[in-house]
């Protein structure tokens, strides 16, 4: 093998260029030309595909989003797209790729690797929603950018004796919000896994309120309620003063932490190993401290991971119940 491309696919995250910089390096270590597409799958269609040099992988491992840009592309699932994609890799004697991205980057990876490139996958969102990973690149760095935000929010909350409704990022996976919680000692936590009704909060807060809390924390996932009116009808139903806070996009942005590039790194060179040994439609996750290369497909069909136990826990220390 003698070119290997590299892409970042959907929601941009932080270590995805750390991941990138580790494929670039590893390449080269290996007499292998790196090669970068722009802009996800829409620069295999643009043929906007250059080569990478070392000084470029250097420059990039500490910054945040993705250097080498990111874009969703549903026209991607049409044969004849993904034909002048592969087109335009043959052109250029690139024979294998790397994709960073979410679980939707991962079926054109698997349906490229049916059209002659080899793919591999790593795991890249903020949302940590790829089941067959323990980690993804770009959640250790949300999660902080999360506690850091709930930990300010509460010194106001506290200094007012207030009710605060922080709503977290995540699609449709709860793991932001419940390590945030957790790591917050946000006393109501409710998530599409583990759901509250907006009554079972009011009420979780009333009890709260009977006991003199200070200041109580109520992290919803998003897409579960408005904010603004669930800290409304708080403040009507419960006498708390109440606000609400968006954390919105300020999740996928910030400087990588070191766990981030260190397992991105790590990622990233254990992808193009896989390819130099002739692997292919591979998505690779983190099991337990042990980097693992599923195939894509059993990984997309995946059930979710079951975190009871923690929501139970959680519950019953905060006594959000
Ligand atoms: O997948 C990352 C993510 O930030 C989700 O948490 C969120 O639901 C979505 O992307 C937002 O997407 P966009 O930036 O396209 O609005």
């Amino acid at each position: 093998m003698k070119n290997i491309a590299i892409l970042t696919s959907g929601g941009d995250a932080p270590g995805m260029n750390a991941a990138v910089a580790a494929v670039i390096k590893t390449a080269f270590a290996n007499n292998i030309q790196p090669w970068i597409v722009q802009d996800g799958y829409k620069g295999l269609i643009t043929n906007q595909i250059s080569k990478a040099d070392i000084k470029f992988a250097d420059s990039i491992v500490s910054r945040g989003g993705t250097v080498i840009g990111s874009a969703r592309l549903p026209e991607f699932k049409e044969e004849k797209v993904r034909e002048v994609a592969v087109k335009n890799l043959k052109k250029l004697k690139i024979e294998a790729l790397v994709v960073i991205g979410g679980d939707g980057s991962y079926q054109g990876a698997e349906k490229l690797s049916k059209m002659g490139i080899n793919c591999i996958g790593l795991p890249g969102t903020i949302d940590n929603d790829i089941v067959s990973s323990d980690l993804t690149i770009g959640f250790d760095t949300a999660l902080n950018t999360v506690v850091n935000s709930i930990d300010a929010i509460r010194d106001t909350a506290d200094s007012h004796n207030r009710c605060m409704v922080v709503e977290i990022m995540g699609n449709a996976c709860g793991d932001l919000t419940l390590f945030g919680a957790t790591a917050t000692g946000a006393e109501v936590i409710a998530t599409k896994e583990s759901p509250l009704t907006k009554e079972e909060i009011i009420s979780q807060v009333n009890e709260l309120k009977k006991r003199n809390h200070r200041s109580v924390i109520v992290a919803v996932s998003e897409k579960q309620f408005n904010a603004e009116e669930l800290a409304k009808e708080i403040m009507q139903k419960t006498g708390y003063d109440s606000r609400h806070t968006v954390l919105g996009h300020i999740q996928r942005g910030g400087k990588p932490t070191a766990m981030e590039r260190y397992w991105a790194t790590r990622f990233g060179i254990y992808a193009v190993e896989q390819l130099i040994a002739g692997k292919s439609a591979l998505y690779i996750g983190l099991d337990g401290n042990t980097l693992v290369g599923r195939d894509i497909e059993s990984t997309l069909n995946a059930a979710p991971k079951d975190r009871t136990q923690e929501y139970d826990a959680i519950r019953k220390i905060n006594k959000g119940v």
